[in-house]
């Protein structure tokens, strides 16, 4: 068999890196075939590695068995070749080495290859499944080494910048104890501990707080956190964060550092000035204004209230609605002639999958209004209406009214959303942050009927609310913030509770008996009793930040080996099956259905 090692010849370097000032020299590249193009009596190969594309080039004077070999060279072939770099007759200007080949004296095949199942090129459309199960073979892609490669560059800063500012990376525990609150945990099964689990952590929360107790004053780490939750574009169940937090400090302490941060990458990464301080805003105002915690603020079609001055209407819908939810709008200025009848149905369809039960709507044109409306409000309702909204001719005047507020504020935010995409109401190349501020404590869960933790157990309450934590605890705003970034949220955190006192009437209003919250949290709250500095922090969404930075439009984009919709991974097809002995040692027991 056919010697396929390297021995004897050692790399000069990556085949994108060869330019004109190598012309003349006798050099060795190494890599895959991206195409192999035989002309009969000339072959060319492009040769790539994770920095380009540099051609080898084959004629009339090379060495027969050498140009043998080349004509049976195929895509994806891994070669070592050795030659002397010369100026190309037929110059590429759309590649780096364009200019120049490397005419070959030397070839080695280093390994061979099946046809691959796609062609291995950024150009191409192929399935996202096959893609994800050829994930080695996707990776070798441009695009893939490109973005792989600045998600480094962006872990790298971070790590500098965290460094820089004092912060110490250290590593916290993936077997932990399940807690409630939050998603649904991974849990691991204990082999020592019969009927006992780990779960994987979800974030490194409690850690970090005992580090503050520890007296490490500035923590971070990058780190992997666990949720068994529904995919989405910007979720996986296992993600990565940048997670951090600070002792001695006020909110405004953490958001400082953390404008830092986001300035410092991007100046780095990308070459922009973003303008800190970014923009904040109470929880409330985003709420009533985009219908959103996470607000796209890089356009308007803000809401519009119209519940105060039609809670007197004969018509049902608007008069039930306003008892206890609300009435609002949307005006989508110029609206009308870009909406068609055909597509206001399917707006219909839209709000209805956010639980809202119809979507009334109002067209002006031409001085004309056609409208679902009309002939169930009075005429100063209906103008009442569009002076609210500040109605103009030409606009497209949308309604949703609900018994639920949380209805009316999801259909209108997602209806907002979906208008600014398909209408391409925003500059695209923008970077909009917002800091959203105050958001309540607690929130009701219906599943669950009771109020939890909107952000986590520790967050403490604002100060001018604490007073309210034992009478009307629902009413109470806490001391937590996301980072917003184009309607996504990038990250979050809030400032902890660090008295005991305070701690349990949070579980307290959280329903948690004492003997509960014991049992749950004891080794938090027995650390607390030992000196707890006033600490807060946040995590950032490393996967989100990446994906936002380089305008993808999936976190899957971002990570090596990503997980599909069913949580599942398509090429070690995992999760699969164990052997029958290691669920006995593990004293587990599959129950068939
Ligand atoms: P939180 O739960 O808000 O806070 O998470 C922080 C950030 O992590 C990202 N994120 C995700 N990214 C991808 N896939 C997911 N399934 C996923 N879930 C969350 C988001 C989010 O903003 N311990 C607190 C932080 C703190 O209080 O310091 C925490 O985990 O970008
Ligand atoms: P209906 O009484 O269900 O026929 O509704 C009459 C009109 O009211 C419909 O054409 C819709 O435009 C509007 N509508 C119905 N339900 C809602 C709702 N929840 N919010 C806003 N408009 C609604």
């Amino acid at each position: 068999m056919e010697y396929m090692g390297i021995d004897g010849l050692k790399r000069t370097k990556y085949c994108g890196l060869f330019s004109q000032d190598d012309v003349g020299k006798e050099v060795v590249a190494m890599g895959w075939i991206a195409k192999q193009r035989d002309l009969g009596n000339l072959i060319f190969i492009d040769l790539r590695d994770r920095t380009g594309i540099v051609q080898l080039a084959f004629g009339d004077e090379t060495d027969r068995a050498i140009f043998d070999k080349a004509s049976i060279c195929r895509s994806e072939f891994v070669l070592a070749a050795k030659g002397i770099v010369r100026e190309r007759s037929n110059k590429n200007p759309d590649i780096k080495t364009g200019s120049i080949e490397i005419f070959v004296s030397e070839l080695r095949i280093l390994s061979k290859s099946d046809v691959p199942p796609f062609e291995i090129s950024d150009q191409n459309n192929t399935n996202i499944d096959l893609r994800l199960r050829y994930r080695y073979l996707d990776l070798r892609r441009g695009e893939m080494q490109k973005t792989l490669w600045l998600r480094h560059k962006i872990v790298k800063a971070a790590r500098d910048y965290f460094d820089d500012s004092g912060f110490i990376e250290i590593e916290t525990p993936m077997l932990v104890k399940s807690t409630p609150e939050g998603a649904r945990d991974y849990l691991v099964p204990s082999r020592v501990h019969k009927g006992k689990f780990y779960a994987l952590p979800q974030s490194p929360q409690l850690y970090k707080q005992l580090l503050m107790l520890a007296g490490y004053d500035r923590y971070f780490q990058v780190t992997r956190c666990f949720r068994d939750e529904d995919l989405r574009a910007d979720r996986q169940p296992e993600f990565t964060q940048i997670d951090l937090e600070m002792s001695f400090v006020d909110q405004n302490d953490v958001m400082d550092i953390n404008e830092g941060f986001i300035k410092t990458v991007f100046k780095n990464i990308l070459d922009i000035d973003l303008k800190t301080p970014f923009l904040k805003m109470p929880y409330d105002e985003a709420m009533n204004r985009f219908g959103s915690d996470k607000p796209d603020v890089r356009f308007g079609l803000e809401l519009v209230d119209l519940t105060s001055g039609l809670k007197s209407t004969e018509f049902k819908v608007f008069a039930n609605a306003a008892k206890s939810g609300s009435i609002r709008a949307i005006n989508f200025k110029d609206g009308a002639e870009k909406v068609s009848r055909k597509e206001i149905d399917k707006l219909i369809d839209f709000v209805k999958t956010y639980k809202a039960k119809g979507l009334a709507y109002s067209k002006l044109l031409d001085g004309k209004r056609s409208s679902s409306y009309e002939k169930f409000l009075k005429d100063e309702e209906i103008a009442f209406i569009d002076k609210a909204v500040d109605a103009q001719d030409g606009d497209l005047i949308l309604i949703v009214a609900d018994s639920d507020n949380r209805v009316v504020f999801d259909s209108l935010g997602a209806l907002r959303i979906h208008l600014g995409n398909k209408y391409e109401l925003f500059d695209k190349d923008e970077f909009a942050f917002l800091w959203v501020t105050e958001f309540p404590l607690l929130e009701y869960n219906d599943e669950q009927e009771r109020y939890v933790a909107k952000h986590h157990p520790f967050t403490s309450v604002l100060d001018s609310d604490v007073e309210l934590l034992e009478t009307s605890p629902e009413k109470c705003r806490a001391k937590a913030y996301d980072l917003v970034l184009n309607g996504c949220e990038l990250g979050g955190g809030s400032i902890r509770i660090n008295n005991r006192n305070m701690q349990d009437m949070m579980f307290k209003a959280l329903g948690f008996s004492e003997h509960e919250a014991q049992e749950k949290f004891g080794f938090l709250l027995d650390a607390f009793k030992y000196g707890a500095p006033p600490h807060g922090g946040m995590a950032y969404g490393l996967d989100r930040l990446v994906m936002l930075m380089l305008k993808k439009d999936s976190i899957r984009d971002v990570i090596a080996f990503p997980k599909v919709q069913n949580a599942g991974e398509l090429m070690t097809q995992c999760p699969a099956q164990v052997e029958k002995t290691q669920l006995d040692e593990l004293n587990v027991k599959i129950i068939e259905d």
